[in-house]
């Protein structure tokens, strides 16, 4: 043990309090504060407290943008009953407690707050797969199991979790039911919520709601398990969940069209639901600015459409049937489209690695992008034809306030999913865009909303969008939100200020 964190400062363990002059109060704070270390470690054992300030810097830190955290303390659980104890000890010692998976979030959920008593419960020691039954069809998983693992446990009998997003090497099953994560594969297999058959949650008074059934119908009252579904942490903690399972495609093919506006974006996507119906497993919209940034930044990515177009769309078909000739299908609505002159140039993967390095440019622009000076993050959702006029429409409105600002877009077209992620003007200093965030959210999220939208799709509220949460969200939702904390947990003790203010 080297040292303890007290209201975020780094305490040697074997510091004498005395030899302090921070005086009676702070050596009262640290006295209890080794109470509560003590008991900790009865707990979950010195392997499961934290205490190496290296380890706490990158539990901390955020991926993209920064806030400060200060975890009062960092433990790792290696079991529910363990979990159910911890929940326990911060209820009697006035703690509260952040439950963090991998640290991928991008709405500073998993983050403890500064100066404040927070717990950070990492779930990275409980990854367990418990169970794989090809008959329910369908894995039971620790919530700290990353989704690379299971996908891989799922792939290794024959079956596809389907669930697929750039974090996914890092992130966990219990951070993505906490966020309702989504993905590349959404408009074939839906959201975290439509792939969770059961689940187990700690509750915030320490009891054990074993919901971990492996159903597939189950109408007998209320299904709460949706509730903890996309809660970021707020009603309960998750400790494992049965995820159902799905046939592995025989053959998938990889087509990128470039286009000169987002409307013909999304005459493609209409095309090939058209023609492909369930076999249209991705359909991602990407702007050339995010092609040539991430093809900056990450040199040994290539890119098959010689020419430069302002759009593309990159999509994934996907059959069961090996003989099925999918590339000529694609070849011949690709010609329609061409005559249609709504593309313009196209290509599709010929071998596995060229779809892999397409996935992987894909799956790149969130990072590349964080690199690019001042830019302004969103994940808005609109119904899908209103994609086009909501990039249009929020850029003219973007631009008569802030001349310059540079159309960022990406995401995810098959389900009016856009990361609309403007870029400061190019060649002006950074302290001119820095605090714009508001103002940019203003106008992106008004014009979400005017066009039946909501102002996140995937990421969730966590502490980024909490404001932009009590702006739109009316009454009676906000009413009904607390309500149900309020019910589930009476002492906030479970992620205090995010998602909802406190009140
Ligand atoms: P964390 O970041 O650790 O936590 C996220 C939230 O869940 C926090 O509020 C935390 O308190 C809560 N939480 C975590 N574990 C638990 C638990 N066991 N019980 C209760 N609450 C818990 N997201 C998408 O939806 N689609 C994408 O395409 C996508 N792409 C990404 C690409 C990159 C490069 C990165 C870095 C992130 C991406 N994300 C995406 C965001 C992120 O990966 C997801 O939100 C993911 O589900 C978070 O999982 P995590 O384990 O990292 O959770
Ligand atoms: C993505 O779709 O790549 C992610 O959601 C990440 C992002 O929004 O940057
Ligand atoms: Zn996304």
């Amino acid at each position: 043990v080297q040292a303890i964190l007290i209201g975020g400062d780094i305490v040697n363990h074997n510091d004498s309090c005395s030899d302090t002059s921070r005086g009676r109060a702070l050596d009262q704070s640290i006295n209890h504060s080794r109470e509560i270390y003590d008991r900790l470690v009865q707990i979950v054992g010195h392997k499961g407290v934290v205490t190496d300030p290296q380890r706490i810097e990158a539990m901390t830190t955020a991926w993209r943008d920064g806030w400060p955290s200060e975890p009062a303390f960092v433990v790792q659980p290696a079991s529910t009953a363990e979990v159910q104890s911890l929940v326990s000890l911060c209820v009697s010692s006035g703690l509260s407690i952040v439950s963090q998976g991998g640290n991928t979030g991008m709405a500073g959920g998993a983050l403890p707050r500064a100066g404040q008593r927070d717990l950070l419960l990492s779930m990275s020691r409980m990854n367990k797969i418990r169970a794989i039954d090809l008959d329910d069809d369908m894995i039971v998983a620790d919530a700290g199991c990353i989704l690379d693992q299971v996908r891989e446990a799922a792939a290794e009998v024959g079956r596809l979790f389907p669930l697929s997003l750039g974090a996914q090497g890092s992130c966990t099953i219990g951070g993505n039911v906490a966020t309702n994560a989504g993905g590349i594969h959404v408009l074939r297999y839906g959201q975290m919520r439509e792939l969770v058959a059961g689940l187990e949650v700690v509750l915030a008074d320490g009891r054990l709601w074993n919901g971990l059934r492996r159903l597939r119908k189950d109408n007998s009252g209320y299904d709460l398990k949706h509730l903890f579904i996309g809660s970021e942490g707020t009603l309960g903690i998750v400790t494992a969940a049965v995820l159902k399972l799905s046939a592995i495609p025989t053959q998938s093919v990889t087509t990128i069209v470039a286009v000169r506006e987002p409307a013909h974006a999304l005459a493609w996507l209409r095309r090939l639901r058209r023609r492909f119906a369930v076999q249209l497993t991705a359909c991602e919209l990407i702007e050339q600015i995010c092609v040539s940034i991430t093809l900056r930044r990450m040199p040994d990515l290539s890119f098959p459409i010689l020419n430069k177009f302002p759009w593309y769309v990159l999509s994934e078909i996907s059959t069961f049937n090996p003989s099925e000739d999918v590339e000529t299908a694609v070849a011949e609505e690709f010609s329609e489209a061409l005559v249609a002159d709504e593309v313009a140039d196209g290509a599709t993967a010929s071998s596995l690695k060229q779809a892999k390095n397409l996935w992987r440019l894909r799956e790149s622009i969130a990072d590349a992008h964080r690199m690019e000076g001042v830019s302004f993050k969103h994940d808005i959702s609109v119904p899908i034809s209103m994609v086009p006029k909501f990039i249009s429409l929020t850029m003219q409105r973007l631009s008569e306030r802030m001349p310059g600002i540079r159309s960022f877009s990406f995401g995810h077209l098959g389900d009016g999913n856009v990361h609309f992620n403007p870029l400061q003007a190019a060649d002006e200093p950074a302290e001119k865009w820095r605090g714009r965030l508001a103002e940019v959210n203003r106008i992106t999220h008004d014009t979400a909303i005017e066009l039946g939208g909501s102002i996140s799709a995937e990421h969730g509220i966590g502490q980024l969008r909490r404001s932009e949460l009590l702006h739109y969200k009316g009454g009676l939702d906000l009413e009904l939100m607390t309500r149900v904390k309020t019910a589930l947990d009476p002492g906030n003790l479970l992620n205090p200020g995010k998602v909802l203010y406190e009140k």
